[in-house]
């Protein structure tokens, strides 16, 4: 047999799902996964389960790189951090100039950064690029974001558009979006407004939950499923409702403690970096923190006894809360990656970047569909006016619902950050000129004045009148 068009390493869920996708579009494909006790099977069983001819399985490095035709494409698999260093230094003295290494994990973007810095210095490629829909999205068409040169990205293109997801036009879920760490970075934004999206499902539910059975909740969820608030994670959060293990439901019996693997407090991390406002996913982020302090919460709980009103959530209402807070998360996380591709020089393309969210990835959804036309008019979603007039309508809504959560002591973090930050965003004059006078009263740190040019700065002496 001739040499392989691809390669891939390692063989876990995410990249056997790959693998399989690849092959099944024609490409033929090296895999090599590391030959641990542990692992011993995995490239046995990988080759059992694809029958396909033209794929090779390697558990020694040399012949699979060995394997594969040039410029060598290999996609790495493996966990973020120092498992990617580890095989990149494996396969460094194995590779020729030209060759591309595609890093396709949840890799920190700074890190991807470093990387493709040092292998440029020995010729070699490295495509950082971040790959959404879990599982069945690897197996079916993923949603691809991919950063690096342009000269390496041409090499491996025919690849990824043959096994991305495809939009409504039928155009693959995949592109270079701009420079070294730009995919990783968009991958790492799409997650952080993954978690408000979860994080503001999650607070419906408990909105709904004391007055409405399961049942009814998945069918409300599936009702808003139909219209434009439709998202891959409405209609599998409806699903979840209603599924059953015996005669109980199977969330019931779920533990309250959210985990994280980091994607979204690097979103947090990012936007603090930058100086952008993301209070949406701090909140998420915040939240699923909260969740893990279950012991504490159990104790608390025991002592805090406060009275509750019982009245019924309004779904219209909620409905529109929820529209309002989706909105105002997809502006932040937008605003993120705008504030980055600027330090960066990306130069990033928000309506390709929505493009390729609209298939394939957890965040896809029908107002992401919306988002492809609206980023061709503006890069600031509340510079449409379409959407500014949402958020004026209901902004009510988003009220009465938190009011509803107070006076029922339900926590809403999301929602109501997300009341909070419409409201600071279209306050004119906000309360910050006590906080600039405060800082140069304790640390004569200056302030303008709404009286002079905004080019001078003045301290006061806040002690004395004069
Ligand atoms: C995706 C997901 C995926 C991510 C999980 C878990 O786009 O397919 O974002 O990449 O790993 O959502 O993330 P957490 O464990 O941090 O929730």
């Amino acid at each position: 047999m001739g040499k392989m068009d691809f390669g891939i390493i390692g063989l876990g869920v995410m990249g056997r799902s790959l693998a399989k996708n690849i092959a099944g579009k024609g490409f033929s494909l090296s895999v090599y996964n590391r030959m641990t006790e542990a692992e011993k099977e995995v490239v046995p069983n990988f080759l059992k389960n694809i029958h396909n001819k033209t794929v090779q399985g390697y558990t020694e490095m040399e012949g699979f790189v060995l394997s594969l035709s040039q410029p060598r494409k290999i996609l790495l698999m493996v966990n973020a951090g120092s498992p990617v260093d580890a095989v990149i230094a494996q396969l460094k003295p194995l590779l020729a100039q030209g060759d591309i290494i595609i890093d396709g994990g949840n890799s920190h973007y700074k890190d991807t950064q470093r990387r493709a810095t040092f292998l440029k210095e020995v010729g070699l490629h490295f495509i950082g690029c971040g790959i959404s829909g879990g599982e069945q999205g690897a197996l079916s068409g993923p949603s691809m974001m991919a950063g690096g040169a342009m000269a390496a990205y041409a090499h491996i293109e025919p690849v990824l558009k043959g096994i991305a997801a495809k939009d409504n036009q039928e155009n693959p879920c995949v592109n270079l979006l701009g420079s070294d760490g730009c995919g990783h970075f968009v991958k790492t934004i799409h997650n952080g407004i993954e978690y408000a999206e979860m994080q503001l499902l999650a607070e419906c539910y408990a909105l709904l939950a004391p007055t409405y059975s399961y049942e009814k909740i998945a069918s409300i969820f599936e009702d808003w499923n139909t219209g434009p608030l439709a998202s891959y994670l409405l209609e599998i959060t409806a699903q979840i409702m209603t599924k059953k293990e015996g005669d109980s439901y199977l969330l019931d019996k779920v533990l309250d403690q959210a985990g994280s693997k980091g994607t979204g407090s690097w979103s947090s991390q990012a936007a603090f970096q930058l100086g952008v406002p993301a209070s949406m996913i701090n909140a998420a982020v915040t939240a699923r923190y909260i969740s893990a302090l279950k012991e504490q919460r159990v104790k608390w709980s025991g002592k805090t006894v406060v009275p509750v009103e019982a009245d019924a959530i309004d779904i219209d209402l909620l409905k529109d809360a929820y529209t309002f807070a989706r909105i105002l998360n997809h502006y932040q996380g937008f605003e993120i990656i705008k504030a980055a591709s600027k330090e960066n020089q990306w130069n990033v393309n928000f309506s390709e970047i929505a493009r390729i969210w609209t298939k394939g990835c957890i965040i896809q959804s029908q107002f992401m569909e919306s988002l492809v036309t609206r980023f061709r008019d503006t890069d600031d979603l509340l510079n449409d006016t379409a959407l500014f007039s949402e958020l004026q309508k209901n902004e009510k809504a988003a009220r009465s619902i938190i009011k509803h959560s107070l006076n029922l002591r339900i926590p809403i973090p999301c929602i109501s950050n997300s009341l909070q930050s419409w409201m600071s965003l279209t306050t004119e004059r906000s309360s910050a000129h006590l906080i600039q006078a405060q800082r140069d009263e304790f640390g004569a740190h200056t302030y303008k004045r709404i009286d002079k040019p905004f080019d001078q700065t003045f301290t006061s002496n806040w002690t004395h009148n004069g």
